[in-house]
């Protein structure tokens, strides 16, 4: 008899954006002429940067020509691309990443999501409250947590960000050898300061773990003090992994493409003690379960990095950040307490209601779409998230609904 992974009986019923998806279709359906403004998914509406479109189109004319054809690519990603953004993005900052070091990949989700199976199943983890859900999902589905019992699940550490910490987690005070941190965070768009990311990187050299640092929203800094990359943080390459994408950077969330950084140095133990090069362990996962990205999507990536890429991206981020502002002016004017929206392009608010209530109350009154903050764990009810992502238009009209609305 074929047997299921029992861990899959404990997850929630659905994944959080199929769920929302499933309520803004079904309203789409009984209100056909509404029009639905989505602030929901953080996916973007801009077309990719002119800079991509002309690469991607010329490396496909050469999958056209048997001269410049190319089979398979090599797992890791093409040596072009992953030695800029060793240059680009690391080098440049003072993070002393090398090319080799980098993991080409269709996901920062995929990445975030697969890392975790490199790890024994008897670890324990650290999760912020409210998280991303791929982080705890996952954990889930390998068997590190126990039973979903009032709102959580037993056996995982998990790190509230609440109002009272301005939604910053502190240090566990349990050991915790896997820890996930995001920033700027998804979902309540904090920042973390370096001296404060300093704090977590002391934390795992003394106790032996690993920080999984998700920094997908790098690119919406403004600020110059703060941090874009964990490894700006003097040890951090003993001790973290780090996840980029190219997805709300560069408008790659249809196109795929991204990378996980795995330094050298980052050691992890076996039973007895002794230490094995994590580095060597994802590079034996990358190249067994994946056959690289497309050429000409890496091409498309690469071109990011050219001058006029610099100039199309940073016009992009520019663009959703003016969304950001007025969001988080409209909903402040209204009297709603608000974190985040000015180095991320989320807006966190305090609902004063359940989340969900409020969810369905603006999606009923107003056709305007958000995700309801308890969908990324217990903290977040009470909360709702908006995205900034989607036309300045649509956003302008999303906010006079809901001042007419509310
Ligand atoms: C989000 O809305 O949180 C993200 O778009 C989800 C994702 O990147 O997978």
């Amino acid at each position: 008899m074929i047997k299921i992974n029992e861990n899959y009986l404990k997850l929630q019923a659905s994944y959080l954006f199929s769920d929302i998806s499933k309520r803004v279709t079904a309203f789409q359906d009984a209100n056909p002429d509404k029009k639905i403004i989505r602030l929901g998914i953080g996916d973007v509406t801009r077309a990719l940067p002119q800079a991509c479109t002309d690469a991607f189109h010329k490396a496909v004319d050469e999958m056209a020509d048997e001269s410049t054809f190319r089979g398979y690519g090599p797992e890791q990603g093409y040596d072009f691309l992953r030695e800029v953004i060793a240059k680009e993005d690391f080098q440049s900052r003072g993070a002393d990443i090398s090319a080799d070091e980098i993991f080409i990949s269709d996901g920062a989700k995929c990445d975030c999501g697969n890392i975790q199976e490199i790890f024994s199943t008897d670890i324990s983890v650290a999760i912020p409250d409210p998280v991303y859900p791929v982080y705890l999902d996952t954990n889930v589905m390998a068997g590190r947590t126990g039973e979903f019992t009032d709102g959580k699940y037993q056996d995982v550490t998990y790190l509230d960000c609440t109002k009272e910490n301005g939604f910053l987690p502190s240090l566990p005070t349990e050991k915790a050898d896997l820890i996930y941190l995001c920033f700027p965070n998804n979902p309540t768009g904090t920042t973390i300061s370096k001296e404060e990311l300093k704090t977590w990187v002391d934390y795992a050299k003394a106790n032996k773990s690993i920080i999984l640092f998700d920094a997908a929203y790098e690119a919406f800094v403004n600020d110059e003090t703060l941090p874009r990359s964990i490894y700006e943080i003097e040890g951090a390459k003993e001790v973290a992994i780090e996840f980029r994408s190219f997805s709300k950077t560069a408008g790659f969330t249809g196109t795929r493409c991204a990378f996980a950084v795995v330094p050298k140095e980052l050691m992890a133990y076996d039973t007895n003690g002794d230490k094995h090069s994590v580095h060597a362990l994802w590079n034996r996962r990358h190249s067994t379960k994946f056959n690289g990205v497309s050429y000409p999507v890496q091409r498309a990536a690469e071109a990011v990095y050219s001058p006029e890429g610099k100039k199309q991206v940073a016009e992009l981020i520019t663009y959703y950040m003016k969304n950001a502002a007025l969001i988080r002016k409209e909903i402040a004017d209204l009297g709603y307490d608000l974190i985040g929206g000015d180095n991320s392009p989320y807006i966190w608010i305090d609902g004063k209601t359940d989340s969900w209530e409020f969810f369905d109350l603006l999606l009923n009154k107003t056709g305007v779409v958000c995700t309801p903050g308890a969908g990324f764990g217990k903290c977040g009810n009470g909360y709702i998230r908006i995205s900034a992502f989607n036309s300045y238009e649509n956003v302008v009209e999303a906010m006079a609904r809901i001042k007419d609305a509310l």
